[in-house]
């Protein structure tokens, strides 16, 4: 019999930044480790269970309604703002992406490019902007764009080209609740257009090309097993944590990692193989260990718009044969707060070819 010939993807390496590496290399398979001297990582499911179960995540602990220009947001506000895009992305939802669509390019990048077209459609320039990836460099950067597209002339009229996004700020009355609702409009937007090209990017590194019949949501089950996006969960010090186990001190914040929980070898057969049959018959509500949208008490409320586009995305790449190119073999993934590759390349089989290394 001729020898197997191997899936390209077993022919990738995902270089994780040094202090990444370093988790898998000191901590995995252990349940809490020491990672500062305030700080605790903590990798065991049942424990993470436990953490995550004592309290809610404060205002400051929030990934996305953090206070905003020192205002904070109540959640009757929160969950308005997701409705509010959550109508937007239905809308870009209703239009199938046209069959001529060219989604190959560097990646996440272009991922992010089209869905910034698909769910902002026309909104104004200065709007747009506000989803820019250079702005992620310097927050200061975010404010100072905000604070000139707020004070400048000629402000968005409501109107029927305009998102339900953008009402936010074509309806807010002077600069100061202008400004406020650009600030909005970035913390509503934004995630959609990073974190979904981020987890499509991720999942064709890992697996790319497909196998017909695999459905493209647990492709993405299994991407956000190996890398998911929220790779660590901030609990900061609380008087519940040194009651649930005494290895942590009552000045010990606590950094929940998903990295480290979703490749426990104690939960996982396999752990570091891309497996999407294994979400054939797992819930990704219900198994233990496995919190990409966080924990069961409070999960992300933006999960129901992820999955759709992230799947529409990733059923467009693969009906018109696109894969990752066959001679790059090493994908970086830097320290940051949202964790993905850095730049992966992505084309038509025919003509990619010999693309970069
Ligand atoms: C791949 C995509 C995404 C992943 C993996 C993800 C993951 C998470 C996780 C792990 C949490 C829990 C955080 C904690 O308990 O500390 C969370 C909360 C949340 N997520 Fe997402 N998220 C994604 C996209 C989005 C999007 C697109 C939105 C909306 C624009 C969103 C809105 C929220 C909100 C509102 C919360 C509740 C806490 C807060 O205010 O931040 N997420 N998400």
């Amino acid at each position: 019999m001729p020898p197997a010939i191997p899936h390209p993807a077993a022919r990738r390496a995902t270089v994780f930044a040094p202090r990444l590496q370093a988790l898998f290399d000191e901590h995995l398979g252990k349940d809490l480790a020491r990672l500062e001297p305030d700080t605790i990582g903590i990798a065991g499911a049942e424990l993470a269970d436990r953490i995550l179960s004592a309290r809610k995540a404060t205002e400051t602990e929030r990934p996305t309604f953090k206070p905003l220009h020192g205002r904070s947001i109540s959640r009757t506000e929160a969950s308005a703002g997701i409705r509010t895009i959550g109508r937007d992305i239905r809308e870009a939802l209703t239009h199938p992406i046209p069959e001529r669509t060219d989604l190959s390019g560097p990646w996440p990048i272009t991922g992010h490019m089209f869905l910034r077209d698909l769910v902002l459609r026309g909104d104004p320039y200065r709007l747009r902007i506000l989803m820019s990836r250079k702005l992620e460099i310097d927050t200061k950067l975010t404010w100072t764009t905000i604070v000139v597209g707020a004070a400048l002339p000629g402000r968005p009229k409501p109107g029927p080209r305009l998102t339900h996004t953008a009402h936010l700020v074509a309806e807010a009355e002077g600069y100061q609740d202008r400004r406020y609702a650009m600030g909005m409009y970035r913390r509503l937007a934004a995630p959609v257009c990073f974190t979904i090209s981020t987890l499509v990017a991720n999942a064709l590194w890992l697996g790319a090309p497909f196998d017909e019949g695999v459905p493209s949501r647990n492709i993405l089950y299994e991407a956000m097993r190996l890398l998911p996006p929220s790779w660590n969960l901030l609990r900061n010090r609380s008087p519940e944590y040194p009651v649930i186990d005494d290895r942590i001190r009552p000045g010990d914040d606590l950094l929940m990692l998903p990295l480290l929980t979703h490749r426990d070898p104690a939960l996982w057969d396999a752990p570091d193989a891309f497996r999407p049959e294994r979400w054939d018959t797992l819930d990704p509500d219900d198994t233990p260990g496995y919190m990409p949208f966080g924990h069961a008490s409070e999960r992300c409320w933006g999960r129901h718009m992820v999955m759709p586009l992230a799947e529409l995305l990733l059923d467009h790449i693969r009906r018109t044969g696109l894969v990752v190119a066959p001679g790059q073999r090493t994908a970086e993934v830097p320290l940051l707060g949202l964790l993905g590759v850095k730049e992966i390349h992505i084309g038509p089989r025919s003509r990619i070819r010999r693309a970069r290394a």
